[in-house]
This record gives structure tokens, sequence and C-alpha cells, in this order.
């Protein structure tokens, strides 16, 4: 379970810093249970980003709290951090050694995991970005597609508790996107949390349990996906056309 508990967050504005610059998140509060598959979604700019980084601590709140599990992250960020894992917007904030393998055994062996076991998660990881066979591969010769792969691998190994991707589908082709999206539902019918932020739910929304819509920072939106599709056009979020046809596990209404 991650709990969010009146949390804002704030940064300085502009170059001189000053304070009452922008307000990111805006007094969010949010539960998400072991096993939802959970949409945050919003406009540019709108604080999914910001908000999602609390939940391991990347992001100090200046106001309220977040727990893990029940333990306050600010309380044990290394806890936080085994049990709640992060695909980052931008790969390149993420991918840290020289070859595919070496990248994605990265936090494995940092959990001090048997050569079996790091093995195994990488290729099973490796395998359901579709890179099989490419732990040999140079990092710096990847495409940016394949570096989103690749980072989105690095955190399935770590079989976190809580996995947040954070617009993961952005430059990855179908194939891709479809192997991804069918390991997500795996891991969330295994109890996993999973939690995907984006301004587009084409891909996702037939997979969601619930959508939550930011709007400057605040929760304007908290709704079953179906329900969802009715209000998020207007904060700026694209939606399916044709819903019915998508197998949403929940929605209300006609
Ligand atoms: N490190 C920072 N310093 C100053 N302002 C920041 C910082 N990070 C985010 N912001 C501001 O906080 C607000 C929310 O940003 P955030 O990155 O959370 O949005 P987002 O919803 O993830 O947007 P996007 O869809 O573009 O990824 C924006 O106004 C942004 O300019
Ligand atoms: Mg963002």
């Amino acid at each position: 379970m991650i709990d969010v508990d009146g949390v804002t967050c704030r940064f300085d504005g502009g170059a001189t810093g000053e304070a009452g610059g922008v307000v990111a998140v805006d007094d969010v509060t949010l539960s998400v249970p072991d096993g939802e598959f959970l949409i945050v979604a919003g406009a540019n700019g709108s604080g999914k980003t910001t908000l999602v980084r609390t939940f391991n601590g990347l992001v100090e709140p200046d106001a309220g709290t977040v727990a893990v599990n029940g333990a306050p992250v600010s309380d044990d960020l290394v806890a936080a951090r085994t049990a709640v894992g992060m695909v980052f917007q931008d790969p390149r904030d993420q991918l840290v050694a020289a070859t595919v393998g070496a990248d994605v055994a990265f936090g494995p062996e940092n959990l001090g995991l048997a050569h079996e076991e790091i093995d195994r998660r990488v290729d099973d990881a490796l395998a359901a970005v579709n890179m099989d066979g490419r732990g040999d591969d140079r990092i710096a010769n990847l495409s940016g597609g394949e570096r989103g792969r690749v980072a989105i691998a690095g955190a399935l190994a770590m079989e976190p508790d809580h996995l947040v991707l954070d617009e993961p589908f952005t430059g990855l082709d179908e194939p891709a996107r479809r192997s991804v999206l069918d390991r997500l539902r795996d891991l969330r019918a295994t109890g996993t949390s999973v939690i995907v932020v984006t301004h587009d739910l084409r891909d996702v929304l037939g997979l969601a349990d619930r959508v939550v819509g930011l709007s400057t920072g605040a929760i304007v939106v908290d709704d079953a996906p179906r329900a969802a599709t009715e209000t998020l056009p207007g904060l700026g979020v694209r939606v399916p056309g044709g819903f019915d046809r998508l197998s949403a596990n929940t929605g209300s209404g006609p």
C-alpha cells in the first residue's frame, strides 16, 4: 500500500529563486492498494512526475507525508526505494552501465542476490521488453526507444512491490508496447501495484482499475476508467475513442 496524505510540493520560482514559486503538488491525498493498476493523468506541468517522485523519496514533500507498506518514506529511503520501483520519464536519468545486461543487473546486484537469481531476473526483464539476447549491446549505441525499453527492464528486474512508470510508452514500438502491457497485467495479477503516469490514455485505459487526474497539482478526477473518460479530455488528456470496445475492469454509467 502507498499512502499519500496531504502532500504539497513547492519549487522556488524563476532564476532569482524567490519564495512562493510553483506549487507543483497541491494537498494531494491518495491511497494505492496492493494490486491496483492506477493511471495518473494530467496535462504537461500538472504535477504528475513530482507527485510520483514523492513515493520513493526522490522528491521530499514540503507538507504532508507518504508511507509505503506502512512505513514513512522519510524514515527509510532505502526501504522505500526497494519497495517502489520507478521508470523515469527520461531514460538518460536512469541508465548507469555500459551494456544492456550490466544495466539491468545493476539494481538486483545491489540487493545482494545470488548470481543465478540475478541472471534469471535479467533474462526475464529483457524478454518482457522484447530485448532477449541483447545483453551485450552497448547502451551508447541504442536507439531512444531501445533505451526506454532497457530502463523499463531495469525496474522490472528489481521485482518491486509497487512499480511506477512515468510516460513509459513514449517511443516504444507496437510489439514492445504490447509486451510491456502484458507484463504489467501479469504483475498486477500477482499483487504488485502498477502506477502509470501519462497524458495519453489510449495504451493503458483498458487495463486500469482507477484513474486519478491532476490539474495544477491537485486531484480533480478520481474515478473508474469509464467515468474518467468524461472528465479527462477537459484536462488536456487524450482518451481512446470506442472505449466500450476495450476490456475495462470497472466502469459505471450506461
Ligand atoms: N526541479 C524543479 N524546479 C522547479 N520547478 C519544477 C521542478 N520540477 C518541476 N517543476 C515545476 O512543477 C510543475 C509540475 O512539474 P511536473 O514535472 O511534476 O509535471 P508533469 O505533470 O510531470 O508534466 P509532463 O507531462 O510535462 O511530464 C511544473 O510547473 C514544473 O515547471
Ligand atoms: Mg512528467
